[in-house]
């Protein structure tokens, strides 16, 4: 009786637990929230929704087979009950032929499909592309972030990615330093970022929304927080983007602004960052021409607000360890300023 409890109990147990679990398969479920866990298993593109197809096939194949084999483990001990070894020891090769035909047979044949399956899976998505007219945006590693150019447009951005709805797009991805990987799970598979090679990556959409991509491929300490926000627009709203892009701000119009412009262009600031009609022309950080116009900070992890880009400037270093972004020294006022300027930037 008291058995009988414990293992219902058990059962009541795994039943929520695994609720838990693939409450995780759909990524499309918080669609509000400003970190979202992308899945790859609630495709928003024909690449990956291939990409999902072939993975639902291979966990149910996987899945019967586990249970194919437990089965037949069940039944083997449970049906040899009682027999000593002695008695086991006088057929040693009964079981020659069940391990030859499933053990060898079966699962060569298994193998075989998948491969198949893969190849084909891989053949498919290689022919969705952009063509020769096509949109092509460069897209460049960094420890922990991402530089985006719009080379034939003549801008550059960062850690956010503009695309048209339903056309193919290629991003064509290389590092600055160490092996990045790009991986956006609703819209693609994962394609390494390689210093000196470039690797050419299709990301088609189906609907415009927003869209997470992820470094894929262990960078460093803040691998974690290195993400790509894909932004998939209307044509009419991405053409708007692109030109907005391609202006140079105008001159702050507040005193405020004018000022934080000052102390931007004055501080150690212009050495790793760019605006576009300024002095400032570093590139060892994003460029923060358009940066207004951007949704978040610090590669993904923040989203673009007034409070929080303060604290970026203040001290990323508690945000993001080890980032290249120093502490800055600055008095409430001059903070203000900055934060006054850096706003104008649309
Ligand atoms: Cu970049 Cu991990």
């Amino acid at each position: 009786m008291f058995r009988k409890k414990q293992t219902g109990r058990f059962f009541l147990l795994l039943l929520i637990a695994s609720a838990i679990w693939l409450s995780g398969c759909s990524g499309r479920v918080v669609e509000n929230s400003f970190i979202r866990t992308p899945s790859m298993l609630a495709p928003q593109g024909p690449v990956a929704a291939r990409i999902a197809g072939l993975s639902w096939f291979m966990i149910i194949l996987g899945g019967l087979i586990f249970l194919g084999v437990m089965a037949y483990f069940i039944y083997a001990a449970w049906g040899h009950r009682g027999y000593s070894l002695e008695e086991e020891l006088k057929h040693p090769n009964q079981g020659n032929g069940i391990v030859l035909t499933w053990g060898v047979g079966f699962t060569a044949v298994v193998l075989v499909v998948l491969f198949g399956l893969n190849i084909g899976t891989m053949r498919s998505n290689n022919q969705v592309s952009a063509g020769p007219q096509g949109l092509v945006i460069d897209v460049i590693g960094h420890q922990w972030w991402w530089e985006v150019q719009y080379q034939e447009q003549g801008f550059e951005t960062a850690n956010e990615v503009r695309i048209p709805v339903g056309q193919p797009v290629t991003l064509r991805l290389v590092t600055k330093d160490v092996i990045h990987s790009l991986w956006v799970p609703e819209l693609s598979g994962k394609l390494d970022l390689l210093p000196n090679q470039v690797n050419e990556l299709t990301l088609v959409a189906d609907k415009a929304g927003e869209y997470w991509g992820e470094c894929a491929e262990f960078c460093g300490t803040q691998h974690a927080k290195m993400q790509l926000m894909i932004i998939v627009q209307t044509e009419r709203e991405f053409a708007t983007w692109l030109e907005q892009q391609q202006t140079v701000p105008a001159r702050p119009e507040t005193e405020l602004a004018l000022e934080g412009q000052q102390i931007f262009l004055g501080s150690a600031c212009v050495y790793c960052h760019s605006i576009a009609g300024t002095n400032a022309s570093g590139d060892l950080g994003p460029d923060l021409t358009h940066l207004g116009s951007r949704r978040t900070l610090g590669a993904g992890i923040l989203e673009n607000t007034t409070g929080n880009l303060a604290g970026w400037i203040v001290d990323a270093q508690a945000i993001k360890p080890g980032n290249k972004m120093p502490p800055m020294d600055l008095s409430g006022e001059e903070l203000q300023a900055i934060l006054a300027y850096l706003e104008t930037l649309e």
